[in-house]
């Protein structure tokens, strides 16, 4: 693999505190609601997660968390944007469809001469199931369904964006949003867990990235795939020991943080981080 220097760039995320953060409901298989969240210690987690952010020069803007949507703190879910093009979710579960209003709120409060915000007719869970590469290919939006999102909202994210989707078959339930088994490395390459996606969508993403980092089911177990990067540094669950090397050997710098509160609701870093793409 070409090793070229991995740059950092600057980000803009946006992040919800887990201040009502609980597993009162099951619709992935991870949440167990018969085991008790520490939601204190989910907010001080969670804030170890924002200040990495804030450190390494990165800009996090907050959404206020609304009682009884304890999965707002996975704020990836709630939008998708690409050049202040604004694509909204529109979830699957009626447990988490007010969310999508709250986002809403937030993207109508900038400025909107820079962003422009689009509501979806399709199901969508935003960034758990869309990843914006601005540097592959021209600009490309790989996009994942099986789970959660609809396959003709990969259609409407394109008409919308104004860039080409690609569709990708998820076909493992553990790995139910495209973030929990893909992420963004930098602006032109991708690490995956291959055995997550459907034989035609493993060989489409061979085809287009072939430099991929390659994760194996004990990483993607560990969210070790639930990854921010902002193109040098990759924040990565403590868990996701064999994750961070890979990374690492690959040139990047690995910046661990410890979220098992967050995993018990079946998300860790990438999915408590959205990014703003204006
Ligand atoms: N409990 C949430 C759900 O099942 C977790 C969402 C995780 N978010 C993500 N971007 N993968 O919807």
């Amino acid at each position: 693999m070409s090793q070229r220097e991995r740059m950092p760039r600057v980000r803009t995320y946006l992040m919800c505190p887990p201040e009502h953060f609980t597993v009162e409901y099951a619709i992935n298989p991870w949440m167990d609601t018969t085991v008790p969240v520490d939601a204190a210690l989910a907010v001080k987690q969670w804030d170890l997660l924002r200040t990495t952010l804030v450190d390494l020069g990165h800009t996090v803007h907050l959404l206020d968390p609304v009682a009884g949507l304890p999965d707002m703190v996975y704020a990836a879910n709630g939008a998708f944007s690409v050049d202040g093009q604004v694509y909204g979710a529109r979830f699957r579960y009626p447990q988490r469809s007010a969310e999508a209003d709250a986002h809403r709120a937030f993207y109508a409060g900038l400025d909107q001469n820079s962003w422009q915000l689009v509501a979806p007719e399709h199901v969508n869970e935003g960034e758990g199931d869309f990843a914006y590469l601005p540097g592959a290919h021209g600009g490309l939006i790989l996009a994942g369904y099986g789970f959660r999102t609809e396959p003709a909202a990969h259609a409407e994210a394109q008409e919308v964006l104004g860039r080409p989707v690609i569709s990708l078959r998820l076909v493992d339930p553990a790995f139910y949003h495209l973030d929990t088994a893909l992420a963004a490395l930098d602006d032109h390459n991708i690490t995956y867990y291959p055995d997550a996606f459907s034989p035609s969508a493993q060989r489409v993403l061979a085809q287009l990235f072939p430099e991929a980092v390659l994760a194996d089911r004990a990483d993607a177990e560990a969210f070790g795939l639930n990854l921010v990067s902002d193109g040098r540094h990759v924040i990565l669950n403590t868990e996701a020991t064999a994750m961070a090397d890979k990374v690492r050997a690959a040139g990047y710098a690995p910046v661990h943080v410890e979220l098992s509160e967050l995993k018990r609701g079946g998300g860790s870093v990438k999915c408590a981080v959205a990014e703003l793409r204006p």
